[in-house]
């Protein structure tokens, strides 16, 4: 598929998601949205990638938000199905079974920081702010932030957030759990990419297994996430990777993972 606001490669097992607006901050506009649920589908199915980065172009922006000139003629109804829209790519998004990382750049404000939640892992630039500004465009978020934001910093932080539409620094963010790390803005590209190639030479059984084990713990009563994790945990055990990595630690020598 040619693609118009997204770029995508893939080297070295991870494919990489660059949302291409940078005149509009990389403001998430219908196309862009059609276009990051391809790519997504695309990695997720492609059999030569083990992890995915999604960033933005440009030195200033991660995604500043929905493409705000999107919004002002919908209805009830159109907003409904607009927010269902957004948030049905960034399900996707976390429940593509492989991992994902934001390599935030820049302003990921709205739907920016909505889609740094979709994300698995968060690898932040010093430059980068986060925020949930909708309040002050007298709205709210709609593509899952309300459900994500708490579940990831806390109820009190995701409401100050929300509530006051005040934009929260890397420095910030990492001392809320926003996000995993903050490097040096120059750093960003590359340990984003060092993160995701570490994660692609894991076994992919074993990575899909947590993520879905995890998925279960935030979404649903505990005791049913303790039967997903036994479940799981018996389904690793009897993969081949999962044989061949108990039994090269009792042999002392490096795992050869087959991904099966
Ligand atoms: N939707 C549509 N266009 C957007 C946008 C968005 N979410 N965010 C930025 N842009 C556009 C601007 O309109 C501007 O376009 P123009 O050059 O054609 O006028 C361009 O991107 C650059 O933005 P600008 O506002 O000039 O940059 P800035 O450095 O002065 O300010 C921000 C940066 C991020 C603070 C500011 O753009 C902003 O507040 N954006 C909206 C953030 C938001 O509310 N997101 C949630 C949406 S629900």
């Amino acid at each position: 598929m040619a693609y118009t606001t997204v770029l995508v490669d893939v080297r070295d097992g991870v494919g990489t998601i660059t949302i291409n607006r940078p005149d509009k901050l990389n403001a998430l506009n219908a196309t862009a949205k059609t276009e990051l649920r391809a790519a997504v589908s695309t990695l997720r199915d492609d059999p030569a990638v083990g992890a995915i980065v999604i960033t933005g172009a440009g030195e200033k922006s991660f995604v500043a938000g929905t493409d705000i000139e999107e919004l002002h003629t919908l209805d009830s109804a159109g907003g409904e199905a607009f927010s269902r829209g957004g948030q049905d790519v960034f399900d996707l998004i976390e429940q593509c079974g492989k991992p994902v990382i934001a390599a935030v750049n820049g302003y990921a404000l709205g739907g920016g920081c909505e889609l740094a939640l979709a994300c698995t892992l968060r690898i932040a630039s010093d430059k980068a702010r986060f925020g949930q500004p909708e309040i002050n465009l007298g709205i709210m978020p709609g593509y899952g932030g309300t459900q994500r934001l708490p579940r990831l910093i806390g109820t009190g932080k995701a409401l100050e957030m929300m509530l006051t539409g005040a934009p929260v620094a890397a420095d910030e963010a990492l001392r809320i759990g926003l996000v995993n790390t903050v490097v040096p803005h120059a750093e960003l590209a590359g340990a984003a990419a060092t993160m995701a190639r570490t994660l692609a030479g894991k076994s992919r059984p074993a990575v899909r297994a947590i993520l879905t084990a995890v998925r279960a713990a935030v979404t649903g009563p505990p005791s049913e996430g303790m039967k997903a994790e036994a479940s799981l945990f018996g389904a690793s055990c009897a993969t081949a990777d999962g044989r061949e990595g108990v039994r090269a630690f009792l042999e002392k020598r490096p795992p050869h993972f087959k991904d099966i």
